[in-house]
């Protein structure tokens, strides 16, 4: 017999605003820190999203993202994936425990997990992630000692709709930021993260107000195909974050 889902209880809805009808339903995955999820959850909290966190989902006990679910009362499920005898059987496990939280979108916030066809297509159009590039530059993993390695100007992140093929969803909205002199992969990681965390709420925003939506592998906002990726606004600490680092 294949092992459940363990799940911890919390206090289903504090941490995110009141209900309200057009309140969307956001099942929230992570493997890890959990600071995207950190942004999400202040986001719904503040209103700049009109979603509620039903569920955050995570395949490692250790994750220490868990801990931001519980502060904000938010019920955690944990489906480690060790204990399952395949990628299929995993993903089966975890499809159901999705769909029994019904989610109006299911939201990948460093998910470190490459899903299964199955389980994608259970979701389509109905499931983002967040991936630390320009994309379609740069699919894969150490994007920020690539970047730097290719000697690139800009660099950034994405947020994409989840298809079968990885990092190469139809993408929704990137939010860019410079490459500095003297940055090493942790300096650009940090400014690109900074980014991420006011990247996610607005693409998700944009998502759950109605605006955007996938069908067909492209992406449609305000009736009309996305021609381009949205662009975030740079944030004013972006444009500052060059201050202060030698030129080369
Ligand atoms: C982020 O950099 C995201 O782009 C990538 O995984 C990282 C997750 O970070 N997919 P965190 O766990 O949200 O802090």
């Amino acid at each position: 017999m294949m092992p459940g889902p363990e799940a911890a209880a919390g206090v289903a809805g504090a941490g995110n605003r009141g209900a309200q009808d057009s309140e969307k339903r956001l099942a929230v995955l992570i493997s890890g820190r959990g600071s995207n999820l950190k942004a999400l959850i202040d986001a719904c909290a503040d209103g700049r999203v009109n979603g509620r966190i039903v569920v955050v989902i995570s395949n490692r006990p250790s994750a220490p993202g868990l801990a931001h679910a519980r502060e904000a009362g938010i019920p955690q499920v944990l489906i480690d994936h060790r204990r399952y005898p395949d990628r299929e059987a995993f993903d089966r496990a975890l499809g159901d425990s999705l769909a029994s939280h019904q989610p109006d979108l299911v939201v990948l916030a460093g998910f470190m997990r490459v899903l299964t066809p199955g389980l994608v297509r259970r979701f389509e159009n109905r499931m983002v992630n967040i991936h630390p590039s320009l994309l379609p530059d740069l699919r894969g993993l150490d994007t920020h000692a690539r970047a730097l390695a290719a000697g690139v100007a800009h660099h950034g992140a994405s947020v994409h709709f989840v298809t079968t093929e990885l990092d190469s969803g139809p993408v929704v909205m990137q939010a860019r930021v410079p490459v500095c002199p003297g940055d090493t992969p942790e300096t650009l990681a940090a400014r690109v993260q900074a980014a991420e965390h006011r990247l996610y709420p607005a693409a998700v925003e944009m998502i759950c107000s109605g605006r955007v939506h996938a069908a067909s592998d492209n992406i449609w906002c305000d009736g009309q195909r996305l021609e381009r990726p949205l662009l975030l606004d740079p944030a004013p600490e972006t444009k500052k974050s060059c201050v202060g680092t030698t030129s080369s």
